[in-house]
């Protein structure tokens, strides 16, 4: 079984994604990561962000599902946003994603995976809260990996990453088609989570 988690950044797709999971005993994707990996990558090797050919040919000799810190760093979320527009990654890296789930029961979380990645999934949910909300959250989870950032610059990277997830041609961020939405502002976790396998029919 497939379960997929779409939503904008700080929504939440991540935690609860995890515990969910972990409640289901399935396995646990974040797809952020990949495209993190992949800007990681890019910036290191000083690939220029608008050589296409360059950057799809890192994707054959990358590790990419197992982030490290790193790839948590503001900046690298900012360039794999800018990374994540262009169609030709999007295309490349489709593939390495779906292979992924040729392994079992899934859960799986980003910004298209009920819409593009996985659009036969069983269960599909579609994860938002408000702006101060997200970016509250993001700053918790920065704190948390040892970045320390002033609450305007946070939200002012939500808030330009919001805008370019949704605008991209490739893939934007929607509400995909049978997702059931859910709006995380003032919940915790676990009720989240409840609602979920509610939803699921496994509570
Ligand atoms: O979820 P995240 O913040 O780790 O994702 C980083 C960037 O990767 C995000 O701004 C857009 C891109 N991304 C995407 O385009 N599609 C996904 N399924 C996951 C992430």
């Amino acid at each position: 079984m497939i379960i997929t988690i779409d939503g904008p950044a700080g929504a939440g797709k991540s935690t609860v994604g995890r515990e969910l999971s972990r409640r289901l005993g399935f396995r646990f994707f974040e797809s952020g990561s990949v495209y993190r990996a992949l800007a990681f990558a890019v910036r290191e090797k000083k690939i220029d962000p608008d050589d296409r050919a360059e950057i799809c040919g890192l994707i054959p000799g990358l590790d990419l599902f197992h982030p490290r810190p790193e790839f948590y760093l503001p900046e690298i979320g900012d360039l794999a946003s800018l990374l994540s527009a262009l169609p030709e990654v999007r295309r490349d890296l489709l593939a390495c994603q779906r292979k992924i789930a040729e392994d079992g029961n899934l859960v799986a979380e980003g910004r298209d995976m009920g819409s593009v990645v996985f659009p036969g999934a069983e269960h599909k949910f579609f994860l938002d809260a408000s702006l101060s909300t997200r970016t509250r959250r993001r700053q918790e989870e920065l704190a948390g990996k040892g970045e320390s950032l002033k609450t305007e610059e946070v939200e002012a990277e939500i808030s330009a990453r919001d805008a370019r997830d949704r605008t991209r041609k490739a893939s934007p961020l929607i509400v995909p088609e049978g997702a059931v939405v859910i709006d995380t502002t003032g919940l915790g976790i676990a009720e989240v989570v409840e609602t979920m396998l509610r939803q699921i029919g496994k509570s």
